[in-house]
């Protein structure tokens, strides 16, 4: 007959009960850390999209890539220039018709460098020459905002463009005059530094306010005064401090007015493109400019050399 030993089966399971609590315990802990951890995670991530989404905004809500009544950030935006018709691309997360599958390198490379995951090199109509100084810290935090939104299943338009603008010879022109900018982050205590760097690499001013060379590269000694065969066939001001013919006579406020509501000094509304990098789309554009750096812009502005107007050449 066997002989069973009931306190030691009780020990046994006492220590057994002890043990699975123990265990119990650390796995309770365990989920708590790991939550914790996650917690955090989507807190960064969160806090990293809402930055991108700013950085968004000061490059004008990347206009071009939303068309009139699309889908925001579909693309299919036509962009006239003297080269030919082009079409903003979609830029949303669609895995086929947009950079769903793109690593975050291949969207930085794209959005600073001008390259795509394929290697093909865009047009300089895409602003990458200027977007090419943003930070580090500033295109991260795009490249997370992007990846947040609503993919959009919209194909894109093949560009209308003459044969110049073939891979090849936008090679040539790359080797010729692109030379990409690195900008350090910066606390930029220095609001003419800040505005400066907001009116180049985020809201690419220059793309449309100076008037280029033949060979479509911007013409810095006219930089910011104006461009006479702009996009679209629209005539941008000049926007340096010239008395007569540029914005010499705004007062800085008024230069902050017009970025955050498109009001005019003389209380008219800023139309075309102006009016679309203002408004932005629904991540929001100019408008959403924080007072500091809407007031960073408008000192950089006075702080130019004034030029006359850029006339047709
Ligand atoms: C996508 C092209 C584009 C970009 C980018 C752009 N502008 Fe403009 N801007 C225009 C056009 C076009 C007009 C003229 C609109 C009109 O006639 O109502 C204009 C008008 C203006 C005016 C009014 C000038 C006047 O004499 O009436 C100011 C000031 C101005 N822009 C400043 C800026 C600043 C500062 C930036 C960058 C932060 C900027 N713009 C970026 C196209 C652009």
């Amino acid at each position: 007959m066997l002989m069973v030993d009931h306190t030691a089966l009780q020990e046994d399971m006492k220590n057994a009960d002890e043990k699975s609590s123990v265990r119990l315990f650390c796995l309770f802990l365990l989920c708590g850390f790991v939550f914790g951890y996650l917690q955090n995670v989507w807190a960064d991530n969160a806090a990293l999209v809402a930055q991108g989404q700013y950085v968004f905004a000061l490059a004008g809500g990347c206009g071009c890539h939303t068309a009139d009544k699309g889908p925001a950030n579909a693309g299919g935006r036509p962009i006239e220039t003297p080269y030919g018709r082009f079409y903003g691309t979609n830029i949303t997360p669609d895995p086929v018709h947009g950079i769903g599958t793109w690593t975050d390198r291949e969207i930085i490379d794209a959005i600073r460098l001008g390259v795509k995951p394929d290697g093909t090199v865009m047009s300089p109509v895409m602003p990458y020459p200027a977007l090419s100084g943003m930070t580090d810290e500033d295109v991260t935090a795009l490249v997370a905002f992007l990846r947040s939104l609503e993919p959009v299943a919209q194909e894109n338009l093949p560009h209308e463009v003459s044969l110049p603008f073939s891979g090849l010879a936008m090679r040539v022109w790359r080797w010729l005059f692109f030379e990409p900018i690195e900008t350090r982050a910066a606390a930029w205590t220095d609001p003419i530094a800040r505005g400066r760097y907001i009116s180049e690499h985020l809201a690419h001013c220059q793309e449309c306010h100076t008037p280029r060379t033949v060979f479509g590269t911007l013409d810095r000694t006219r930089d910011l005064a104006g461009n006479p065969a702009g996009i679209d066939g629209e005539v941008a001001p000049n926007i340096t401090p010239d008395d007569e013919t540029g914005i010499g006579r705004w007062s800085e406020g008024e230069i902050v007015s017009l970025l955050r509501t498109g009001f005019l000094p003389n209380f008219d509304t800023v139309q075309g493109l102006m009016a679309v990098v203002i408004d932005g789309v629904p991540g929001g554009g100019y408008k959403d400019m924080t007072d500091e750096d809407a007031d960073a812009v408008a000192t950089y502005l006075k702080s130019i050399p004034p030029r006359s107007r850029a006339e047709q050449e």
